[in-house]
């Protein structure tokens, strides 16, 4: 577990956990209450090594899944997961409402989220789980594996503890993360797999968005996995200047894309000759397309 506090929570441990020789399924669940506006009142994410695998929002209560994770079950196991889902909604906005009475907070905008997950070692014996809450933005109660109750890092936090152990959910959570959640996480891993070892070549195309702009845009998509490299050149040397390098984009169905935009003018475009260059684990040599001479020539 990477000590990772409840306010940066989802951004500093997503970036962490996934190193290569530990493998570790996390499930991250965030509740606001209503009124913040575009945010749904309750998330829940799955990710597997870092990467998101399923997620969940009460706005469509609708479980979105990737492509590996689908082959694992039914479709019926799939709908009475959303159904469960439907469920934690409703206890974790209970426990948001709890926990804001603990501080006399009856109204605002307040948030609780909740982070548990587990890791295994590419030993397959080392494990490790955890189990924490955060109350707009810091600690709040915590899991201890070793002792099997709940520390309350709050002092509001000392009945929730008290309630929940007088119901035996630290013996559960316990169970599930030592048992149940290191079994799960095995079983992705090995089904992951398969699919996280596919190599996908992208599809590069080259245009500009419109004829009088001087911006011209080298557009790859539709790869896997996701590291790859695309640059512009100017008659076979690197352009560094007025280049925009976008982020890497999921697609929907797990592939990647990503786009880097030349600004250049018109004339310039005629003089020399302008080509994107991609490389990607899945091409034997590194993919070149040209621009266009003329702009009517430029795809659109
Ligand atoms: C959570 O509880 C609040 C307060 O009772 C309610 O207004 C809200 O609709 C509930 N949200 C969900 C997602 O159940
Ligand atoms: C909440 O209000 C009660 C009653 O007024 C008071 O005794 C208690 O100390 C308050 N708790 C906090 C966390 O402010
Ligand atoms: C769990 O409790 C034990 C015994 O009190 C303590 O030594 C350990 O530091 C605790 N672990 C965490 C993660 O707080
Ligand atoms: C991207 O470029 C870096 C540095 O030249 C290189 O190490 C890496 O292998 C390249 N990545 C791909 C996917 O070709």
């Amino acid at each position: 577990m990477k000590d990772c506090g409840a306010k940066l929570l989802f951004i500093t441990c997503v970036v962490h956990l996934s190193s290569s020789d530990t493998h570790s399924l996390q499930y991250l669940y965030t509740a606001v209450t209503p009124g913040l506006t575009h945010f749904p009142e309750f998330v829940a994410l799955g990710l597997l090594d870092g990467e998101q695998f399923m997620s969940y929002r009460s706005s469509n209560r609708f479980l979105i899944i990737n492509d590996w994770i689908k082959k694992i079950k039914s479709e019926k196991y799939w709908q009475s997961e959303t159904q469960d889902m439907q469920g934690n909604q409703h206890t974790f906005n209970k426990t948001l409402k709890t926990v804001m009475k603990e501080f006399n907070h009856s109204e605002g905008d307040h948030t609780l989220q909740r982070m548990f997950g587990c890791e295994c070692d590419d030993d397959d014996v080392t494990t490790r789980g955890y189990d924490q809450y955060g109350y707009d933005g810091e600690d709040f109660i915590s899991l201890n594996l070793t002792t099997g109750t709940w520390t309350a890092v709050k002092p509001q936090a000392v009945t929730i503890k008290h309630t929940w152990e007088s119901k035996g959910s630290n013996k559960h959570w316990k169970n599930f993360l030592e048992r149940n959640c290191i079994h799960q996480l095995k079983k992705y891993t090995s089904y992951s797999r398969d699919t996280l070892d596919r190599k996908v070549v992208p599809e590069v195309s080259v245009f500009q968005k419109h004829l009088s702009s001087p911006e011209v845009v080298c557009h790859a998509t539709g790869f896997f996995p996701k590291p790859l490299n695309i640059t512009w050149q100017k008659d076979g040397e690197d352009v560094h200047e007025d280049v925009e390098l976008r982020e890497t984009l999921p697609n929907q169905d797990g592939s990647f894309q990503k786009r880097i935009i030349l600004k250049v003018p018109a004339e310039e475009l005629q003089k020399h000759t302008y080509t994107c260059v991609v490389q990607h684990s899945s091409l034997e040599k590194e993919l070149v397309r040209e621009v266009p001479k003329g702009p009517n020539k430029l795809e659109l």
